[in-house]
Order: structure tokens, then C-alpha cells, then sequence
């Protein structure tokens, strides 16, 4: 694996998601592995779970790591050809190359703009970076991919499925500021490349971007969903198609303990950070049903799986 951006990166998926398993149950089994190599990761936006977990499994592998919040009080410009007179200090042709100096292996934080959206759907600040590194690129969260929040997802999943092709429902729920659709639009994608039975509920307005959804069942009947289903993961997102915008905040659609009733004893599964009492109800949270810590701590041994990929390929 040279870059990690998406699940077409990944050869073979279930050997990945067992690798992370395998490190889960022995974090240090590869210690050794990145030993005098350095990883730098670059946020352009906060982060609590992505930071520290990708620390974490740097260190675990024996890497040197450095984290620096790249959005702040130093803005790059990453079009060509532009006159850099105004705020913009630094070019990515030279940023990406001297960063690439420093590190082995450069991790990068981007967020959409959610106001252009052809701009936004060719993931031009992460394709720059990978355009002008010379080291591999691993994507924290790209304007519309979050690859290793997927990853840990589907090592979730396979940990606590009851039967091989389990029913998964991703569930739009409301949110009082526009988010991107990275996360669902990622998640969709992973879990089309496994055996789970696969399908989207949102309002009307909230479509994905078709090429996240092809061949997908898509509901509006979020309570015919949530029927015998192993799974329901929630996230919120913006409109694709009024791109950015806020078109619904029925509160309706919050996940409730009553909705989960209507599933197969299913786990409710969220990405974090989420709003309690807007995205999901306190009682499904607290439950046992809920499997968001394990998803978080499953962070850590899918960015080990995949940094073990790449040392392997060094
Ligand atoms: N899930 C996730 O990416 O969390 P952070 O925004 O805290 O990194």
C-alpha cells in the first residue's frame, strides 16, 4: 500500500480487518517495525479520536510522531499558478515537499468547504498533498472519505456480528450545523465491499452522492429500516444535492430506545463526537446496545493495520 485514501486502496479486506484484530489483541506484536521512522499528521481541522489514535498506533509500531495543527495562523495555497499576494504564506508544492523531508509517512486532516461541491468531490487539498509528497499520504478525513473511521467500523462489526451477512442500516439523524458526508459516504462504500446487508434511511433531500449509493436500497421509512436489522449506525450529513445545506432538522428522526426495539437486538453505532438528545437519545447511548466506545478504541488498530501496511511496503 503506498497511499491510503479509500477502500480501493485495500487488496484484500478481510485480511485487513483481521490484522487490526490481531493488534488489538497484541498492540505491540510489531513494535519494532517503524523503528527510526517519523510520522507527521497535519489537522486542518480539530480532532480528538483521529489524533490521539493515530499517535497511538504510530507508537505502537515504534514510529516517532508529530502532530501539528496546519489551518492555523498558517494558510497554504494549494491552486497553481496563483499571484500570493494576500493571506495565503505558503505553497503545497513546497509545503508537501518539505514536510516530506521530515517524515516517513504524512497523515492528513481535511474537511469539505460544503459550498463547492465539484471542488469538494475531487478531494483536491488531500490529491495536492499526494500530488507534491514524496512519502506515502494516509487520508484522517478527506473532504468527502474518513477511510479509517471505516475501517474501525467494520472491525466493529465483524467483532460483534451474530450471522455472516448481517443487516446494516445507516440512518440519517438530525444535527443543528451542516456536516459533511464523509463519513457516511466512506461507510457506505466499506461495507459494500463485505457480505452485510446494506440499507440507507434519510429524509427526502439527503440523497448521497450516487456513486457512494448505486445499488444500495434507500428507504424514507426510517422505523421500516430499523426492522430486523443487526446494526443501525447513525450519522448526520448536509444535502448532497442543495450542497451544504440544512434542509431538515426533524427531530423525529432521532435514534430512540423505542426505534432499537424494532431491530434484531441490534448495536447502535456512531462515529463521535455526536449530540445526545439530537442525534440519539441518552437511554440507546448509555445502553448496551451502543458500541461507540468500542468503535473509538477500534481506531487505534485500524490505523495500526494500515500503518503496518505501508512500513511493510518501505
Ligand atoms: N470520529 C472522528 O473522526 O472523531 P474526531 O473528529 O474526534 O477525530
Amino acid at each position: 500500500m503506498k497511499n491510503f485514501e479509500s477502500v480501493a486502496d485495500v487488496a484484500q479486506l478481510s485480511a485487513l480487518i483481521q490484522k487490526g484484530i490481531d493488534l488489538k489483541a497484541d498492540p505491540l506484536k510489531a513494535e519494532s517495525l517503524g523503528k527510526g521512522k517519523t510520522m507527521v499528521l497535519l489537522f486542518f481541522n480539530p480532532s480528538l479520536r483521529t489524533r490521539l489514535s493515530t499517535q497511538k498506533a504510530g507508537i505502537n509500531l515504534g514510529m516517532s510522531v508529530i502532530n501539528m495543527n496546519a489551518g492555523q495562523g498558517w494558510q497554504l495555497e494549494f491552486e497553481d499558478g496563483k499571484v500570493m499576494n494576500m493571506d495565503k504564506a505558503e505553497h503545497i508544492r513546497e509545503a508537501a515537499a518539505v514536510v516530506s523531508q521530515y517524515a516517513d509517512i504524512i497523515g492528513i486532516r481535511t474537511f469539505p468547504s460544503l459550498t463547492d461541491r465539484d471542488k469538494d468531490y475531487s478531494d483536491f487539498i488531500l490529491h495536492q498533498f499526494m500530488r507534491y509528497a514524496s512519502v506515502p499520504i494516509v487520508s484522517l478525513e478527506s473532504a468527502i472519505r474518513h477511510p479509517l473511521q471505516s475501517l474501525a467500523d467494520l472491525i466493529t462489526i465483524e467483532e460483534h456480528k451474530k450471522t455472516a451477512r448481517p443487516k446494516v442500516v445507516l440512518s440519517w439523524a438530525p444535527h443543528p450545523r451542516a456536516l459533511p458526508q464523509a463519513v457516511s459516504n466512506s461507510f457506505l462504500e466499506w461495507v459494500n465491499r463485505t457480505d452485510a446487508e446494506l440499507v440507507i434511511t434519510h429524509p427526502e433531500g439527503y440523497e448521497l452522492a450516487p456513486q457512494f449509493t448505486q445499488g444500495i436500497r434507500i428507504t424514507h421509512d426510517q422505523r421500516e429500516a430499523f426492522e430486523g436489522a443487526d446494526f443501525i449506525y447513525t450519522k448526520n450529513w448536509s444535502s448532497f444535492n442543495q450542497y451544504g445545506k440544512i434542509l431538515s432538522q426533524d427531530e423525529a428522526w432521532m435514534i430512540t430506545s423505542e426505534k432499537m426495539a424494532l431491530t434484531n437486538q441490534g448495536k447502535f453505532m456512531h462515529c463521535l463526537p455526536v449530540r445526545r438528545n439530537v442525534v440519539v437519545a441518552d437511554s440507546v447511548l448509555n445502553s448496551e446496545a451502543s458500541l461507540v466506545i468500542e468503535q473509538a478504541n477500534n481506531r487505534t488498530y485500524a490505523a495500526q493495520a494500515v500503518l503496518h501496511e505501508i512500513l511493510n511496503t518501505q
